[in-house]
């Protein structure tokens, strides 16, 4: 398939914006809607009907399990990836007895950042944050330097959402775990790219838990899970009925977690092939971008990127603007900003890795689902160039 396909909801548009959620695939719609034609059942029910949701929910287990190197019984499900990473971030520092101290960086998500202000705040933990380069990445000599004896836990993501920038994670990780802390990876972005494996190499080894989102893979959104060992000490958040092994309680959402194995299990079937695909597409969107609009800068690292992710900033126009300008010719694109309140704060990701303020208003971010078909890459460059063209004032009839 090749991106030029309909975006969600549009016959008539290209959507360029998988990282903010994936188009959603044909195997997990028809996952879902299995499901729910089976008449819907409560998968702790004693009778058939529960039965046959268990069953589901079971088969479901094995399929992300099995996806990403794990063991059904590793699999928490959740309602998608800020929940697992509040779980993840709460759960394991609090039940860790090593210490009050948390590591992370400030280019996470904001359920990542929020988690560990909470514990900051509410129980009294204290927080190092990680400075990361101006390609957003880590030094895994900064988190040597800065990891304790009594850190509980380091939570660093695999994979950068607004720029695509990868981790060196297996190395981070180790230098966590040799000193005695618990790592979690907040996995959302990466996951449906790279391949995920933990129970072994990458970058599974030293990693106690990985965060994963079901509307990443193009599963339904509002399903997600926190892959964590069995035998590794968890606070639940949740508290009730003792569902997914007492670490989140509450009956779980079946059909979305069916349309979300199923998502999971069709995109690593297509790992290998599509991401190539996708990476050559994205590299020659880069190439034209940064040939014919001055200026444009590519954001992230220029190799350790996610395959689809192409991020810009482009001195002198705002890349709301840009996004404006794009949606009008029918491409769905992000501004990698943070919209607070109708104001265009400057990305936090951005001004992290050195980027000015005002440059970083100027943030546009694409994010392929699929390769792009012939000819769309002409068309937005062509949008970009006459909005960057009008904004500069080129071209344009002067008033006297
Ligand atoms: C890196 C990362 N972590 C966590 C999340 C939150 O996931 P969800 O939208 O499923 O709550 C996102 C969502 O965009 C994300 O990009």
């Amino acid at each position: 398939m090749r991106a030029g396909a309909p975006a969600p909801g549009d016959s008539s548009g290209t959507y360029l914006d998988a990282a903010a959620t994936a188009p959603l695939r044909p195997e997990a719609r028809a996952a879902m809607l299995a499901v729910l034609d089976a008449g819907q059942a409560n998968p702790s029910s004693v009778h058939a009907p529960g039965h046959r949701a268990r069953t589901v929910l079971a088969g479901a287990r094995l399929a992300v399990a099995t996806a990403f190197g794990a063991r059904p019984a590793d699999v928490v499900f959740t309602s998608g990836g800020t929940e697992a990473n509040n779980l993840a971030i709460i759960g394991l520092a609090l039940a860790n007895p090593r210490g009050r101290h948390l590591v992370t960086t400030p280019i996470e998500h904001p359920s990542v950042l929020e988690s560990c202000r909470y514990l900051e705040r509410v129980f009294g933990f204290s927080l190092d944050t990680l400075a990361v380069d101006g390609d957003g990445r880590v030094d895994p000599a900064e988190l040597a330097r800065v990891v304790r004896s009594d850190t509980a836990l380091v939570s660093i993501g695999l994979a950068n959402g607004e720029v695509g920038t990868v981790q060196p994670m297996p190395e981070l990780a180790s230098i966590a775990r040799d000193h005695g802390a618990l790592v979690h990876t907040d996995a959302v972005q990466a996951a449906a790219a790279l391949p995920i494996d933990f129970g072994g190499a990458w970058p599974g080894a030293h990693v106690d838990a990985i965060t994963v989102a079901s509307h990443k893979f193009g599963g339904p959104q509002g399903a997600g899970a926190l892959l964590v060992g069995r035998g590794t000490p968890l606070e639940p958040l949740l508290h009730g009925g003792g569902q997914e092994r007492g670490a989140r309680s509450g009956t779980e959402n079946v059909a979305a977690i069916a349309g979300f194995a199923a998502a999971v299990r069709a995109s690593s079937a297509s790992h290998g092939t599509q991401g190539l695909a996708l990476a050559r597409s994205r590299d020659d969107l880069v190439a034209r971008v940064r040939a014919e609009i001055a200026g444009a800068r590519l954001t992230g690292h220029p190799d350790e990127r996610l395959p689809g992710h192409a991020s810009f900033v482009v001195p002198g126009v705002s890349g709301e603007s840009l996004l404006v300008a794009l949606d009008a010719a029918g491409f769905a694109v992000s501004s990698g900003s943070a919209c607070a309140a109708g104001k265009d704060e400057p990305s936090p990701v951005l001004l992290a890795m050195g980027i000015a303020p005002d440059l970083a208003r100027t943030a546009l971010r694409f994010t392929l689902p699929a390769p792009l078909e012939p000819g769309a890459i002409d068309r937005i460059v062509a949008v970009l160039a006459a909005e960057h063209q009008a904004a500069l004032g080129i071209g344009a009839t002067k008033l006297p």
